[in-house]
């Protein structure tokens, strides 16, 4: 069941999901008219400039610019990824979501994440077989619950124990291999199991399927940890030990803590720390902070007070800078020397781990602690280098409020206004820069907060697709040189192709395009032709389209005779275009 669900099956989610009962559920509406008002939940405000309009399935802030569909609503204000957002959906309306059987080309995944599932099973089984698994677990401090949510479990000793428990299924070894399960022997006769004798901890993804494991030796013995090796459905660099678990216990986190082992993840768990994830022994990557921010605006890494911690604090930072957006926030705990979260939680307790985590460097003040240490900036000399130094950093940073805000800092640090600073670090002035804030629509098309001819037509095809439907496309308008002109062309033909289909369903097809969050923030401007005027609208500014096409095309034309370099077939297509235009007139 790996395919994808099927695009006919979101748009008919679209049209039963009702979003006044979704958004309903999680902030109190008011009735305005055939709209419905709130307190805008995405940003702080006292009177409400949140509107939620049943007709169009659609959702639009007018302070922040918040705007989506009833999914949109759940990802954002649940922070759930697309997949599990309509599950969600789905199952308020009491449907089993489809996939398609699987056509991707590719290796099929199914059999792998079945074999991986099976083999969490049996390593769970062996656990309880295995009294001296079960007395090192109890020994640092675990009990059966932790054990359980994690499905931590044993790899028994022999050398062949998954081989005989799953390798003689009808597909043979081939799913065992795939998974990194078992190992080939050298010289080409038979395999052996990768993990033996050994507590198992299963990564999974973010649907809860097992994509892997890692599995520690039970005392001492090298290697300490052995990890799966990348296969199809597992990558070390971009896995995060125990996010499945985090959301399993809190569907609403607003911060996760970020800590390097296994097993400080499990023993935070066990005190009641839930929301926290282990990278793989890996440092951390661009792609670990994106999964992260796609469920929390806070992270927080937790790392040893050592040299190597310090180290992997410095490489998280760098990981870091290009995600910073405004409203993400990020900081840094340092444990005392000879500790790991694991031992800290331990001695001190749940509340004490809190308190430090409450109390973490922020990012900003990380970074210029550390630019200080490393430059000496107490004398001159000192406070020129860390302007050297941060001016790598700061180019990390995407263009924003962000990086406003830390050049700032940066710029007092350094004792020279900003502008003199953002000139010494030869970027760049701050000024110029665009505050680009996350998932907020791009700028209204035009200055003056009206859409252009094809912007005002496309959000029109948008709010009334029923309507929309009974115009013709004109064959010209996919070709047109007017901006946008292919676009709502393709929309005309979207709704023409599927009269039934609402405003949210087509909204929901350009969520993974570019085009996608043009076409929200067209939905989101005020429009003032209502549903009577919209099919004559429409109408109406389709010829004006194809008139404005067809006089920019006989300009170019015109300046090309001018020059005298028209080729024949030039001016076959300026004869053309001129009988066209007198017809009209
Ligand atoms: P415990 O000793 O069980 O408390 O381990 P820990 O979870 O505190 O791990 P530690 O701080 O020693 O290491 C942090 C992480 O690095 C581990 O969770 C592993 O992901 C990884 N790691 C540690 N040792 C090894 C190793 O020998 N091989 C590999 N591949 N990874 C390791
Ligand atoms: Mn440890």
């Amino acid at each position: 069941m790996t395919g994808r669900i099927p695009q006919h099956f979101i748009d008919d989610l679209m049209q039963r999901a009702d979003i006044v009962e979704i958004i309903g559920a999680r902030i109190p509406l008011k009735k305005a008219g055939r709209d419905y008002k709130a307190c805008c939940p995405f940003h702080g405000e006292k009177t409400p400039s949140f509107t939620v309009s049943p007709a169009k399935g659609f959702y639009h802030c007018f302070g922040c610019g918040a705007h989506g569909t009833a999914l949109g609503f759940l990802m954002e204000y649940d922070r759930l990824d697309f997949v599990t957002a309509v599950e969600e959906l789905a199952a308020r309306l009491g449907v089993e979501v489809p996939r398609e059987a699987s056509l991707q080309q590719g290796p099929e995944l199914g059999p792998l994440y079945a074999v991986l599932g099976r083999a969490a099973d049996f390593f769970e089984k062996s656990l309880r077989q295995h009294p001296v698994a079960v007395d090192y677990l109890r020994g640092r401090g675990l009990d059966g619950e932790t054990a359980r949510a994690f499905r931590i479990g044993y790899a028994p000793p022999a050398w062949d124990s998954l081989l005989k428990e799953l390798g003689d299924g009808a597909e043979g070894h081939q799913p065992l291999l795939a998974a990194g399960l078992i190992i080939a022997r050298e010289g080409g006769s038979g395999h052996y199991d990768r993990f033996r004798d050994r507590i198992m901890f299963p990564i999974r993804d973010s649907r809860g399927r097992v994509a892997g494991f890692g599995g520690r030796v039970l005392g001492a013995g090298e290697p300490k940890y052995l990890n799966s090796p990348e296969t199809a459905v597992f990558h070390k660099g971009q896995e995060l030990y125990g996010l499945y678990e985090a959301r399993q216990a809190n569907r609403q986190l607003a911060r996760l803590l970020v800590v390097e082992g296994y097993m400080d993840a499990v023993s935070l768990a066990q005190h009641g720390i839930r929301n926290v994830v282990a990278t793989l022994g890996t440092s951390t990557t661009g792609e670990h902070l994106r999964r992260l921010f796609r469920v929390v605006p806070e992270v927080a890494f937790c790392f040893d007070g050592d040299r190597a911690g310090r180290a992997a604090a410095w490489r998280a930072l760098q990981a870091t800078l290009p995600e910073l957006r405004e409203g993400r926030q990020v900081r840094f705990l340092f444990l005392p020397e000879g500790e790991d979260p694991d031992s800290l939680v331990r001695r001190e307790g749940a509340e004490a781990f809190g308190v430090r985590i409450s109390g973490a460097t922020t990012l900003s003040d990380y970074l210029l602690d550390e630019l200080r240490r490393q430059a000496g900036a107490d004398s001159l000399d000192g406070r020129a280098r860390l302007a050297e130094l941060a001016r790598p950093l700061l180019d990390l940073l995407p263009a924003g409020v962000y990086r406003e805000l830390l050049s700032d800092r940066l710029a007092q640090e350094v004792g020279l206004p900003r502008e003199r600073l953002s000139i010494a670090l030869g970027g760049t002035s701050p000024r110029e820069v665009q505050p680009s804030p996350p998932s907020r629509p791009p700028a209204p098309p035009r200055r003056d907060g009206r859409a252009s001819l094809v912007g005002q037509a496309i959000a029109l095809v948008l709010a009334h697709p029923r309507i929309a439907a009974g115009v013709d496309c004109p064959p010209g308008l996919a070709t047109a040189r007017v901006k946008g002109a292919a676009l709502l062309a393709e929309l005309l033909q979207i709704v023409r192709g599927q009269p039934e289909l609402n405003t949210g369903a087509l909204l929901e097809r350009f969520r993974d395009r570019p085009e996608g969050q043009h076409l929200s923030a067209l939905l989101a401007m005020p429009n003032p032709v209502g549903e009577a005027g919209a099919q004559a609208e429409i109408a109406g500014s389709l010829g004006r389209i194809l008139a404005l096409d067809r006089e920019e095309r006989l300009a170019t034309l015109v300046a090309r005779a001018a020059t005298g370099s028209m080729t024949p077939e030039e001016k076959a297509e300026f004869r053309q275009l001129q009988r066209e235009q007198s017809g009209r007139n």
